[in-house]
């Protein structure tokens, strides 16, 4: 289906700079990360009130596991801690929660509670809230090539019809339709990379890039974002629209 031009439907964060927020304060690194998810709420509702159809959070990547144990440790209970304080509110707006990644190698409480998230809302028809959380790009497309090889091999599937569309199918967000792919892509902290990060979903997502750190970013900034997003021109490869 063809895309209105401007419409911010999926926006996608890649929340950076918790740790520095917190070091710049003389503060240990988990202040900064439970400063930023909290800023995780102010946020989403401000997508929310923005119109934004789908919000994915980068939460915590299968690269994140290096940290110190201490730092997982904490990392891996913050969703606990999230969905506790704020699942009325999350229900109360209708937001439905979605938690993609290679959950089943999370620890037990951690996986529970994202099962947990997303049984309580699936039948809420407002923003989608999705976390990507031990999640990796490479290995979420390697996990789908295997899927469709195994297809091939049980005759299920003809080789001949893989194409683009078939093979959105098998990554993790084929379950947002029309908006699997990000309109926008926004990183805090001053970095400017991708951070194996929706590799192939980004093919031709606008990028937004912002020194603040994650726990600074205000509904202000997101509003600004958003506005510097809708003066785009968005070709998707084609020329100049009139
Ligand atoms: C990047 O900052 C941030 C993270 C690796 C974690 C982000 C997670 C949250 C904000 C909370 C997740 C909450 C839920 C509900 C899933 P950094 O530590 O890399 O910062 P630095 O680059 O300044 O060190």
């Amino acid at each position: 289906m063809a895309k209105k031009k401007n419409q911010l439907d999926h926006l996608a964060i890649i929340m950076d700079g918790n740790g520095r927020w917190a070091k710049e304060r003389h503060l240990p690194r988990f202040v900064g990360h439970r400063e930023g998810m909290e800023n995780i709420r102010r946020i989403a509702l401000a997508a929310d009130d923005l119109g934004i159809k789908v919000l994915t959070l980068y939460a915590f990547s299968t690269e994140n596991w290096a940290r110190p144990k201490a730092e997982v440790d904490y990392l891996m209970n913050l969703p606990i801690h999230f969905f506790d304080h704020y699942m009325p509110e999350l229900m109360a707006h209708h937001v439905k929660v979605n938690i993609m990644g290679f959950l089943d190698e999370l620890p037990p409480k951690t996986y529970q509670v994202t099962q947990k998230a997303m049984a309580m809302t699936a039948q809420n028809s407002g923003m989608i809230l999705n976390f990507a959380f031990n999640y990796g790009a490479r290995r979420e497309i390697v996990t789908a090539v295997k899927q469709l090889v195994s297809q091939v091999q049980t005759g299920t599937l003809s080789a001949d019809d893989i194409d683009e569309q078939h093979f959105s199918k098998a990554l993790m967000t084929h379950q947002f339709g029309d908006y699997q792919d990000p309109d926008l892509l926004l990183r805090t902290s001053g970095e400017q990379r991708l951070s194996n990060f929706l590799l192939w979903q980004l093919a031709y997502t606008e990028l937004s890039f912002t020194k603040k750190y994650w726990p600074d970013f205000t509904k202000e900034d997101l509003i600004q974002v958003v506005k510097d997003y809708q003066m785009r021109d968005r070709r998707f490869g084609q020329i100049e629209s009139e």
